[in-house]
């Protein structure tokens, strides 16, 4: 006979203020106080923490289905999202979409997007070393949003893509009329024209009645890429520079590996698609920097964890910063120390679902392999050409909301490198 709990046996806590402060820290100690399912009040609404790998693993992989997206995302954007976007759309539907846009995103076209993303990245680095010093939070912002808006979107670099960094980065939203109308030429152009870029592929898709997506859901889904693909790219890019102005040794290595692999400074897709260093310097980043520390779903049916019962309705948060933080897993969880990663120590291999800072099972987020490329090159040219180091006296913070990022910026001071000698 089994016996299940019921949602009142769940540990019921307070969230200390320190959960506005430093989310992963908190969740991770709660988490050891008192086991993997919380009960707390977030504002009016009681939720459900399910934290730590085996949660992760029941709430992306084996239980997915009785999770909504759109009862949880729905719900922290406050609002009935329609049309639905990726992000907000579950079963059949959501797959449908989802097969649409993949092709977009496929690895195998990272190769192709490496001139592009080396020209949006070169563009703006090129400028550091004139400034001397740059906050990075911006630059990256700028970088990332150039990326989804060329690159998925098939914007112009000069008046098309200064109108998007207008309405995503400088708050123009009088301007969102004018941008729409921008993205509806786009997409016309794309409908008499096939291309393989995001927007194209939606633009061309005919559902099983041969039905087209309309204008309306072609934009609803380039404003969630323009959003889901920038904000958390910036954010975690920021935190990658920083990283490496804080641990100069460990730059000089992802420095090195790129002579290497790079000789003469010519980037090829290998360089970066074979730098071991680099790519561990990425993994650490999103272990103790992931720009979506908590994600939220509503739940579609009763649902037992651990011996709890959860009911249909409740609102669930899993955590990729609490889980990144829990030292049964990672040693030392806050130390920068992106060599364990490497062979033998593989911390990330020792449990499933423990490095889950782009979600994970079959929803895992579509951006993640542009994402970790574009965040690995902006690294391999921003330590290769410059010398970086925290500017002081500048306070360094997260800020904690549905993404997380650097709450005042940071500054780096940039000096360029000696060339090295033959
Ligand atoms: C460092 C960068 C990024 C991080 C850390 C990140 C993180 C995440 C996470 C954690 C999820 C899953 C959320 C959940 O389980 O509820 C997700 C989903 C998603 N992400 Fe990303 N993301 C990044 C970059 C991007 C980029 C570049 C794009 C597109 C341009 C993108 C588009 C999306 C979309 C559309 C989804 C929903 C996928 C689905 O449900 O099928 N993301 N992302």
């Amino acid at each position: 006979m089994t016996t299940t709990r019921s949602m009142t046996s769940i540990p019921t806590v307070t969230l200390p203020e320190e959960y506005w402060l430093d989310r992963g820290a908190c969740l991770a100690s709660l988490y050891a106080a008192h086991g993997p399912i919380i009960r707390t009040q977030l504002g009016q609404v009681e939720v459900v923490f399910l934290l730590g790998p085996e949660a992760n693993r029941f709430v992306l992989q084996t239980h997915r289905h009785a999770f909504s997206y759109e009862h949880g995302w729905g719900w922290v954007f406050g609002r009935a999202v329609e049309p639905r976007n990726l992000l907000t759309m579950d079963g059949a539907e959501h797959q449908w979409h989802r097969a649409l846009l993949h092709p977009a995103f496929a690895a195998r076209h990272m190769e192709r997007y490496l001139p592009l993303l080396t020209r949006i990245i070169d563009r703006r680095l090129t400028t550091w070393a004139a400034r001397g010093i740059v906050d990075v939070y911006e630059e990256a912002r700028v970088i990332t949003l150039d990326v989804v808006a060329e690159a998925l979107l098939g914007l112009r670099p000069g008046p098309e893509v200064h109108l998007c960094r207008a309405v995503f980065l400088h708050g123009a939203h009088r301007r969102g009329g004018e941008f729409a109308a921008l993205l509806r030429s786009k997409i016309a152009e794309r409908r008499a024209e096939a291309t393989d870029d995001g927007l194209g592929l939606l633009a061309q898709a005919r559902d099983e009645q041969g039905r087209p997506l309309s204008d309306e859901q072609l934009l609803a889904h380039a404003d969630t890429l323009l959003i889901a693909g920038h904000e958390t790219s910036a954010s975690m890019g920021a935190w990658a520079l920083y990283s490496m102005a804080m641990h100069p040794d460990y730059a000089n290595r992802v420095r090195d590996e790129q002579a290497r692999l790079a000789p003469n400074g010519k980037l090829t897709f290998a360089a970066i698609e074979h730098a071991q260093v680099l790519s561990r310097a990425v993994s650490e980043a999103e272990r103790l920097y992931p720009p979506i520390p908590t994600a939220p779903r509503g739940l579609l049916e009763d649902v037992e964890f651990q011996g709890h019962v959860l009911p249909e309705g409740s609102k669930v948060l899993y955590s990729a910063a609490a889980t990144h933080l829990l030292a049964s897993i990672w040693p030392e969880p806050m130390s920068f120390d992106p060599d364990r990663f490497a062979p033998p120590r593989e911390e990330h291999k020792k449990v499933p679902y423990a490095l889950v800072g782009f979600g994970g099972g079959p929803r895992v987020c579509i951006g993640r392999t542009l994402a970790r490329f574009e965040l690995a090159l902006l690294l391999a040219r921003a330590v290769t050409r410059y010398q970086l180091a925290v500017v002081p006296g500048q306070r360094i913070a997260q800020r904690y909301g549905v993404t997380n990022r650097p709450l005042h910026g940071i500054r780096l001071g940039i000096k360029l490198r000696e060339e090295r000698g033959g």
